[in-house]
């Protein structure tokens, strides 16, 4: 075939059907630009066709050329036609895929609990905030402490037996650090640096090696409270834990005692126990058979104390107490083992809603 025949009109519309056709085949747009590039990219047919030109006389190829443009045009047209149908078929798959179906009902999301020691410690740090205590922060008064801290400066001296009271862990860092087995040491580091009038409260966690079982495990909390003040009596302690143990169990009056006791850094001390509610005084296993169940211990400063931390115990006084967290939540809440605290299990913590 020489170029003219090549270039007849007849033979331009084959090609041009044989182009739209091949474009129409097209099912996708990857498949749509590779024939484009067939037909009109640089080594295309159609653009190969015009390098033919040049061999078409010179009186035809004027209209020649144009055939050409418009052979190229019309296959262009065809394929913009094409391709916005591709588009516009590729977009509305994906918004049928992405289409989101309002009438789904909503994913539900977790929600966590606050654990019931949290929310004890919290109720009671309420409550003494509300007579006037301030609550100290947990760095104030560290978990890992000295004898010095812990013992000594609470007027328990070296090898007094009222040590033994609480098993203490020592720790290897040296012979006097040990884990703290009271929140009392909070007593000595407040008061070492503040002077009267105080009023705090520290609560914190400590330790003690103890068996463990339904009321004893070998980490508990503790809530401390510090009052020093002048003209300071056992009744201002007594009237302030009493309307503390009436209002945390929401109001109602639960039979409670105060027990003459002993704590090197007290005197006089006492203990206040509160009746079993698992037992209602008969005795159970939670209550060691007893009927009561001890929640805090208390007592007027011992002015050794006092004096120990800078302050004339002449001129002031003041009372103090620490209550076991555990013991309260136990009681308020109706658990009946101690562990169950830390097992994590989320059975037990579902129960607990958050007050605040
Ligand atoms: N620290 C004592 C204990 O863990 C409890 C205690 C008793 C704290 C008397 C006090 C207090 O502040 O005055 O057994």
């Amino acid at each position: 075939m020489n170029a003219t025949t090549s270039l007849s009109p007849e033979h331009l519309k084959t090609l041009e059907t044989q182009a739209i056709a091949q474009l129409n085949a097209c099912s996708n747009l990857a498949e749509l630009e590779h024939a484009k590039v067939e037909l009109l990219g640089r080594s295309g047919s159609l653009t190969l066709l015009k390098r033919g030109l040049k061999d078409v006389p010179a009186e035809d190829r004027p209209s020649v050329g144009a055939s050409l443009n418009a052979l190229s045009q019309a296959v262009e047209s065809v394929h913009d036609e094409i391709k916005a149908r591709l588009d516009a078929d590729a977009l509305n798959a994906q918004l049928r895929e992405e289409t989101i179906d309002v009438t789904l009902p909503g994913r539900v999301l977790p929600v966590g609990k606050v654990h019931p020691l949290s929310q004890i410690t919290e109720d009671v740090c309420r409550l003494f905030e509300g007579m006037g205590f301030s609550v100290l922060d947990d760095n104030a008064c560290p978990e890992v402490e000295t004898e010095f801290f812990n013992f000594e400066a609470l007027n328990f001296p070296a090898d007094h037996p009222a040590r033994d009271m609480q098993d203490t862990y020592y720790t290897e860092v040296a012979s006097n650090v040990l884990l703290r087995s009271q929140t009392s040491n909070a007593q000595i580091r407040h008061m070492s640096q503040h002077k009267p009038p105080i009023r705090v409260i520290a609560p914190g966690r400590v330790y003690r090696n103890e068996e463990v079982s339904s009321r004893k495990y070998v980490l508990f909390h503790q809530i401390e409270g510090l009052y020093v003040d002048k003209n300071v009596t056992f009744a201002d302690l007594k009237g302030t834990l009493n309307a503390f143990i009436t209002e945390l169990f929401g109001g109602n009056e639960r039979p409670t005692r105060f027990r003459p006791s002993y704590f090197p850094f007290t005197e006089p001390s006492a203990e206040v126990d509160v009746q079993c509610l698992f037992c209602q005084g008969d005795g159970c296993k939670v209550c060691g058979h007893s009927g009561w169940l001890e929640i805090l211990g208390a007592g007027m400063v011992h002015p050794n104390v006092l004096e120990n931390c800078g302050i004339d115990s002449t001129v002031y006084q003041g009372f103090a107490f620490g209550m076991g967290v555990e013991r309260l939540a136990m009681l308020r809440d109706a658990i009946d083992d101690i562990r169950i605290f830390y097992t994590n299990d989320q059975r037990f913590l579902k129960q607990f809603k958050p007050k605040y």
